[in-house]
Order: C-alpha cells, then structure tokens, then sequence
C-alpha cells in the first residue's frame, strides 16, 4: 500500500466525530448544477446525457460499448439475455455475494452453481468451481435436476473492488467452454496486471464477455440508482442496448429529435431498463472525479492498515502491487479465538459507539431459498461458512474526513483490547 495519509490529512478535519456513516454519497457543486440544468432542460428521461456518460465511462476502462442501465442487476440480467441463457443451462456463482449476481440466473429458469470463496479475499475460488464441475458431473450435488445441467458460464464478483486473477479466470472459462460476465459492482475504477513487468489492464477493459458496473448511492461513483454493462462485442452491446428498453428499434430521443421520425418497431422482448439523463447528469461528474475519490478510499484505507497494523485480534484485507483497488470495502476479520465475543455482538458494540459497519455478505447457501428451496448445504462451502462469521467492513468512503478515520480506529482498537481473552485471562 502506497502511503496516501497526505490525501487523507487533505481531507477537512471537522470537530471530534461521535457518528461515522458506513458510506456517505460524495457529491460537489457540479453534480448538483448539472442536475438542475437537466431538469431546466426539457428532457428528463434517457437522451444526451446518457449517450455522452456512456461514451465517457467506455473511453475511461477502455472499452468499446457502454449501455447505461438503472441498476447493476439490470445490466446482469440484460447480460445474461444477451448471451441467451436458457432453463436447463447452469451458471458458476460465488456464494459470498448479494442477491442480484445470482438471481438473475434464476430469472432465466436456468441455475446457478454456487462455489465456495479463497479465505483471504472473499473472491471465488476456481479451485473449487473445478469441483463442484467434478461433483455435478459426478451427480454428487444436490441442486435440482443436476445431472442433466449443461454448465455454459461463469459470475466471478471482484469482492469490494480487489480484482480476481484475470487470466485465471479466463483460462478456467476456456477449459470448460464457458463465457464471462463480471459481476463488477463495486470495481470501478479497479485494474490488476500479472507482475510489475506487465501493463495494466482495467477491470471491464476485455476482461469478460460483459462487465456490469453499479452506481448505487453507496459506491465509488454514483448516480444513486443506476449501472452499466459494458462489452467490446458490438451484437452483445446492440442486444443488451435494444433489451433496455422494451426491444424498440429506436429509443424517445432519437424519435423525437428533428431528424427521426416518430415511428419504431419492436424488435425483442425486453424490459423497462434505461437510466434518466438526470441520474446521468450525477454520473458524468463522478466520473470525472472517479480517480481522485478512489485516491480518497485508497488514503482512507492506508490510514486503517498504519493504525490497525499491531492489532492480533483482527486480519486486515488483502493488498498486492498488482492491483488498483477500487476500496469499496474494506473488510476485517475478527480473529473470534482471540475474543469474547462473536461477530455480531462486536457489531452491537461498534453500533453503540456510533460506528457505521456492515456485513458483506451472508453468503448465499445461508439464505432460506438457496439452504430450503435449492438444497445448498453448509458442508457444501467450508470456507465461506467459516468466514462470514469474522467479517466487519468497516466505513470507507472519499468524504470521510480526518476526525471520523480516528473515530473509526480508536474504537476498533479499544474494542479489541476490552473483548481480548488475554486481558480475560490477566483479570481472572
Ligand atoms: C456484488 C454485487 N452485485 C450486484 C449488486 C447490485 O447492484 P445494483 O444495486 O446496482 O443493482 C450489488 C449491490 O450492492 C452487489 O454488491
């Protein structure tokens, strides 16, 4: 980690925090003027706004087609219908992720695979999407109708903003034939390159078939809903664009602008997925700014890894010189053999200390439709039903300012230090 504490110092240090949001939107005076000038406008819905954010954002991973969609599940599912998946077709799904990666597979009748996670990063572990290949083949696991499943493709989540192996990934897919589509919702801007010899290459460049990129309000760029699926295959790209709103052969502002007509034609069935030129107006100037807040992040996690560093009650997560980190996230893991307490109760005591945290995630074989409904057992995922237990992630954000970083470490340290079986065992 390179030391960025001056970005952090830079940061306004406000009076002593007592409060730390686990994220809070970073939006300037730009975003807001622009957003009133759309609004002055005329044109709300999807028009030039979108045309030029999808331009910028493709220009910006240096890929060559952006589809600005509502949601990153949307931009999924309209991946997924891009690459026509079908019932009786299974997908390879982490189980440490959020519903949309996931359920979008369901959407289509077809289903996902879930695979255990590398107990360092969170991210899937090829390892064992090899096995659970090995086991369908096999008609060892209990999903469905398994043993008539043809596995076409594969999920990988880049677990808040810490890129996967690309080429690993890649070479998995080619070994079984199956294409990509990066869950990429909280991996903008992130990029990974092989060793320090070799260049970088941006998450979404020419990663995977389709990349989907989310601008929840909660993360590194925002719009406060909204996504974007991103490819370098033109069809892919026409598909998903045509598909997002309802297979028509021309969207409104084409219609209604002077030199088109009002006719189009209906070409797909497809859905109500475009984003407004309002939420894009937001969009652009996040965009700009997306490296320097993504500096911030990096700052703010640095300041955790310099004041958390001696502390044996937690394990901080993985860094590596090759990758730029988005740092959406940043995950502890509570060391429970060292505590008195469990995860969910050093949440409870950060709540009550005024500090903002989350779990990312419950992984998808603990939820009742994936354990009850799908059959996925406990035993199925050692790693990630082990992991999930420790995980915190703490508040990081680009607005987060000297005072609420102290807040977040102190409170963390003191924790530890209250809860250490060894201070249990010097007070007995
Ligand atoms: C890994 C992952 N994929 C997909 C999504 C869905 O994103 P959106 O809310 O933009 O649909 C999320 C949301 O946080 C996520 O964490």
């Amino acid at each position: 980690m390179k030391n960025n504490l001056h970005v952090v110092h830079s940061l306004s240090a406000r009076e002593p925090a007592k409060k730390v949001p686990f994220q809070r939107p970073h939006l300037g005076d730009e975003e807001i003027k622009e957003v009133v000038e759309t609004l002055r406008s005329g044109w709300l819905t999807s028009g030039p706004k979108v045309k030029s954010f999808e331009k910028k954002f493709a220009a910006a991973i240096k890929a060559r087609f952006a589809v600005a969609v509502n949601s990153c599940t949307a931009a999924l599912h309209l991946a997924v219908e891009a690459l026509e998946l079908r019932a009786g077709q299974a997908v390879l799904v982490p189980t440490m992720t959020f519903a949309a990666t996931s359920e979008i597979v369901l959407y289509k009748n077809a289903v996902p695979i879930l695979v255990d996670c590398d107990p360092v990063s969170g991210n899937m572990d090829l390892r064992d999407a090899e096995e659970k290949l090995r086991q369908l083949k096999e008609g060892k696991l209990a999903v469905g109708n398994a043993g008539a499943l043809e596995v076409v493709g594969i999920i990988p989540v880049h677990v808040g903003g810490y890129l996967m192996n690309i080429k690993e990934i890649k070479a998995f897919a080619a070994k079984h034939k199956l294409w990509i589509i990066e869950d990429a919702a909280h991996a903008f801007p992130a990029a990974w390159r092989e060793n320090s010899e070799s260049g970088w290459e941006f998450c979404g460049s020419n990663t995977a078939s389709v990349t989907c990129f989310s601008f929840y309000a909660n993360k590194t760029i925002t719009t406060g809903e909204g996504g974007m699926a991103v490819t370098n295959n033109e069809i892919i790209a026409e598909k998903m664009r045509l598909m997002s709103l309802h297979g028509l052969s021309q969207d409104a502002w084409n219609r209604y602008s002077a030199e088109s007509g009002w006719d189009y034609k209906i070409v797909l069935p497809g859905y109500k997925y475009n984003l407004t030129d309002i939420a894009a107006a937001i969009g652009l100037h996040q965009l700009e700014r997306a490296e320097s807040m993504r500096l911030e992040r990096e700052a703010v996690a640095g300041y955790y890894f310099d004041s958390l560093a001696d502390i044996s009650e937690i394990e901080l997560p993985p860094q590596s010189s090759d990758r730029l980190h988005s740092w959406h996230l940043f995950p502890i893991k509570l060391d429970l053999g060292k505590l008195t307490v469990n995860r969910d109760e050093f949440l409870e005591k950060l709540r009550e200390n005024g500090v903002g945290c989350s779990v990312h995630w419950r992984p998808l074989h603990r939820h009742p439709l994936y354990a009850e409904k799908l059959g996925w057992r406990e035993t199925d995922f050692p790693v990630a039903t082990h992991l999930w237990k420790r995980l915190i992630s703490l508040p990081i954000f680009s607005s987060m300012t000297v005072s609420e970083l102290r807040h977040v470490g102190n409170t963390v340290k003191n924790l530890c230090a209250d809860f250490s079986r060894k201070k249990a065992v010097r007070v007995a």
